[in-house]
């Protein structure tokens, strides 16, 4: 390697580093909007969700519906009661058609034209079984009315459908449903997806009190001790009060909603590979890479995914092979050095490394806020794409916190809650309806 290209990268890596004092100080200033949340206003939205943790006790036949990105999932889960489940029946589609022949998530879509097509989903998937109570995972900023009200404050994630911000969505989708004959489904209940998770992680562990995605959105809620105990859904992917990069600010100029969201800009599945793309871009432009032929994807928007951050860090081969051949297919790039390739995995590792820091960061704020003496055993529920699949990413947030914590870090775990949005509706539908064994 080149010392120039060397050198940039050492410079690259001083900014994406966050050392252990780094991840205390951005722990203290996350535990400093919690509080400031609480009482008035923070970049932590802070929403109370009114409700509190299941006992492993709930049980009955729910329908599940996870409506977070562009895939929506309707199941029909059945909670057995001592923290078990069982999916009974399960069906996806997709809001945005690969084609180009429909996307429900865009503007020129109305409220009226999503919910349709939702509740046309739930008739199908009813057809041949009998009606039960819904449970809405509903995966965006919402102000909780009631356990089955919520008001939808703003889209993420690159939503843009017209006339649901500021609406209550469980009314739009009982309007649908009507519409449809479907007068037997009642939405008794509408969470978050953190919400959901920790839900479904308390159902299973009596000491779990923090449920969070790291997928292609991030976010965290968790269990509020303070009496009334009551899971508050923190919207933490909001948060800004952590060091960023020009490669951030370009990324957040550059997005649909400059200025919101920043915390989320800079970890999740959403936006990593694009942070990537920046780099590379900068260090192109300066003729430190790619100088026979600058590849497409360095000037494509979104010409990176996480997934392909995931490859380039599962490259375990001497020659990076996989790499090679995934420059060829996006790139075009017949040949690439060895020095282009192994700028890749470097670049994946440095920015998958600090979402997963700052993510530790943000369970270190929470922790300091409802234990800080770390006197209970605590159970943070996670899922998402990021967490379960990308290389080494559980073990860089366990790092954080083994760093924070040291011979106390044994009483925090991370438990891998798999659907959470499904089992948590579900569970959050038995609360709300009281059905116990
Ligand atoms: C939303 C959160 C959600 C998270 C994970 C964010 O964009 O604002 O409500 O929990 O994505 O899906």
């Amino acid at each position: 390697m080149t010392k120039v290209l060397a050198e940039k990268l050492r410079g690259i890596e001083e900014v994406f580093w966050l050392s252990a004092s780094d991840i205390w100080d951005i722990a203290m200033k996350f535990k400093k909007e919690i509080s400031e949340g609480l009482s008035g206003k923070s970049s932590l939205k802070m929403l109370p969700t009114f409700l509190q943790a299941p006992d492993g006790g709930e049980t009955g036949t729910f329908l599940a519906i996870d409506f977070g990105g562009t895939n929506i999932r309707l199941q029909l889960v059945e909670l057995i009661g001592q923290g078990r489940f069982a999916i009974r029946k399960q069906q996806s589609f997709l809001l945005k058609d690969p084609s180009g022949a429909y996307d429900y998530t865009s503007q020129d879509a109305t409220a009226e034209v999503l919910f349709d097509f939702i509740a046309k989903q739930i008739a199908n998937l009813l057809e041949h079984a009998a009606a039960c109570p819904l449970g809405l995972t509903f995966s965006f900023p919402c102000r909780q009315i009631e356990a089955n009200r919520a008001v939808l404050l703003n889209w993420t994630k690159g939503f843009k459908t017209s006339g649901v911000e500021g609406q209550e969505i469980t009314g739009l989708l009982e309007k649908a449903l009507a519409k449809k004959g479907l007068h037997n489904v009642n939405p008794v209940a509408i969470i978050n997806d953190t919400t959901g998770t920790l839900l479904t992680a308390a159902y299973c562990n009596p000491c779990a009190d923090i449920g969070s995605i790291c997928g292609t959105g991030h976010n965290t809620c968790y269990l509020e001790p303070n009496e009334p105990p009551m899971i508050i859904n923190m919207e933490s992917g909001n948060f800004n009060k952590f060091p960023l990069t020009v490669y951030d600010r370009s990324l957040d100029r550059a997005s649909e909603k400059p200025g919101e969201q920043l915390l989320e800009k800079a970890v999740s599945g959403r936006y990593i590979g694009e942070i990537a793309r920046f780099i590379l871009q900068d260090m192109a432009r300066q003729g430190l890479l790619f100088q026979e032929k600058k590849p497409g994807f360095v000037s494509t928007a979104n010409g990176i995914s996480a997934g392909d951050l995931a490859l380039m860090l599962a490259d375990d081969t001497p020659d990076l092979i996989h790499i090679s051949h995934w420059l060829k297919i996006n790139g075009n790039m017949i040949t690439s050095t060895p020095e282009e390739r192994q700028a890749l995995k470097t670049i994946a590792s440095l920015v998958t490394t600090r979402s997963a820091r700052l993510i530790g960061a943000t369970y270190v704020g929470i922790l300091q806020h409802v234990d800080p003496e770390l006197t209970q055993q605590h159970v943070i529920g996670v899922d998402g794409s990021l967490f379960e699949k990308m290389p080494g990413y559980r073990t860089k947030v366990r790092e954080v916190l083994q760093e924070i914590y040291q011979d106390k870090a044994d009483r925090i775990s991370l438990a891998l809650t798999k659907n959470g949005s499904g089992i948590g509706a579900a569970i959050a539908a038995a609360t709300c309806t009281g059905k116990r064994n």
